[in-house]
């Protein structure tokens, strides 16, 4: 754990007997009203057990998928309440709105050790405009906050930021140890610090890879992104995705990284196909040779070879994206190999290894990885908008030491 984390945590909270507001989210897959992801409940259990443990009265707020301010009944969150009451191990009650005279009197009727959870905040207009009657009409069902949704921090909310005007807040024990694992990743790493950032399109992580090139020492692209710098730089990629009103923006980035001193490493060669699909034929080429009608949808065996040399010099390690096309063998290959010896030096002991973010969890879960990382973070936006240095407004919310208007 840090030193020093931006809000109180719950070694500063005396639940018992008290109506305790916890924002959490259950924004989790479904399918045919089954969670068929149980990782964002299962994370928020221990938060929730030691609130209950200690005489606590809780009262679950979250959204669920994007309806926009009005009630979708496909997107309520009742389903979830099983799950959740399965993971718990005890009754989870529910109810039909997460506002109002009836919500207001159940929390009151809830006895220590007790969970409630409330129906989708997002059915409410005023959820995501952060409406300043609904986080007061929110404050009203708790005595205190308690914002355990990381991975919705990056939201300004009425459940996630202005509620936190009106109660005492704190940090759960899940935004804690979010917090606690990038702490350890970006502001104060064991060095050297590497990044391994893949995905399509730089222009969706431009921001990210310019704020990684001031922390970290060695940054690795690869995926369809690497594509725009392979060309920027004078190569043909073929007919690889690439964007080319990204080529001067992919210049600076490696200009920049040059000034800092940052190691950038990109593919040396690639898998390529002259179709998207399983198990078409496929060449390994270097990025030198790559023919005309063509595509790179993997890093090659080479690039592999070297990223694990590479790996093996670090300390620390913070992993964002897939190397290639990853839900599409053989184009997996590459996010496999490089990511099952990230595990291994992390199960080593050599390289703390922090990973998050869109389809990350994916990749490195259909590597066999997942479990061997030191930290996976639940967040998705939150996590690259971290890594993009930009303010979290859940996080400011509850904060003690920031001016509201900070970046951490
Ligand atoms: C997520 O799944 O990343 C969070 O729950 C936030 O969801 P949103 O992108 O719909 O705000």
């Amino acid at each position: 754990m840090i030193a020093c984390l931006p809000f109180e945590t719950l070694d500063k909270l005396d639940p018992k007997g008290k109506r305790i507001l916890v924002r959490v989210d259950l924004n989790v897959p479904v399918q045919n009203g089954q969670v068929t992801d149980q990782t964002r409940i299962e994370r928020i259990v221990p938060t929730i057990h030691e609130l209950l443990e200690k005489g606590g009265r809780v009262i679950l707020l979250s959204h669920f998928d994007r309806p926009k301010g009005k009630v979708v009944p496909d997107m309520s969150l009742q389903p979830i309440a099983t799950a959740l009451a399965t993971a718990l191990g005890c009754p989870v009650s529910f109810m039909h709105d997460c506002v109002g005279e009836e919500v207001e009197a159940a929390t009151l009727l809830l006895k220590d050790g007790e969970v409630l959870l409330l129906e989708n905040t997002r059915f409410h207009p005023g959820e995501e405009k952060n409406c300043q009657e609904l986080s007061a009409s929110l404050a009203r069902l708790g005595d205190v906050y308690v914002n355990d949704a990381f991975s919705a921090a990056h939201r300004a909310h009425a459940s996630t930021a202005g509620i936190a005007d009106h109660l005492p807040s704190f940090g759960g024990r899940l935004m804690e140890a979010e917090l606690s694992a990038l702490y350890a990743a970006l502001e104060k790493p064991e060095r050297p610090v590497g990044a391994v950032i893949g995905g399509a399109k730089v222009s969706t992580k431009l921001a990210l890879l310019e704020n990684m090139l001031e922390k970290v020492d060695m940054l690795a692209i690869g995926g369809a992104m690497a594509n725009t710098f392979l060309a920027a730089q004078g190569l043909s990629v073929g007919a690889s995705l690439k964007e080319k009103e990204m080529f001067e923006t992919a210049r600076n980035v490696i200009h920049r990284a040059a000034e800092r001193k940052c190691e950038l490493v990109l593919p040396i060669d690639v898998v390529i196909a002259q179709e998207i699909l399983p198990n078409v034929p496929t060449r390994v080429v270097p990025v030198t040779e790559i023919p005309e009608g063509w595509m790179a949808l993997d890093i090659g065996p080479e690039t592999v070879a070297c990223l694990k040399k590479k790996l093996a010099g670090l300390k620390t390690l913070v992993w964002n994206g897939p190397l290639g096309i990853f839900e599409l063998p053989p184009f997996d290959a590459g996010t496999t190999a490089v990511a099952r010896e990230a595990g291994r030096l992390t199960t080593a002991g050599s390289l703390k290894t922090i990973a998050g973010g869109g389809d990350t969890v994916a990749a490195l879960r259909h590597a066999g990885a997942l479990h061997e990382m030191t930290y996976v973070s639940t967040a998705g936006g939150a996590f690259l908008e971290w890594l993009e240095g930009k303010i979290l407004p859940g996080l400011t919310a509850i904060s003690t030491t920031l001016e509201k208007t900070l970046s951490i």
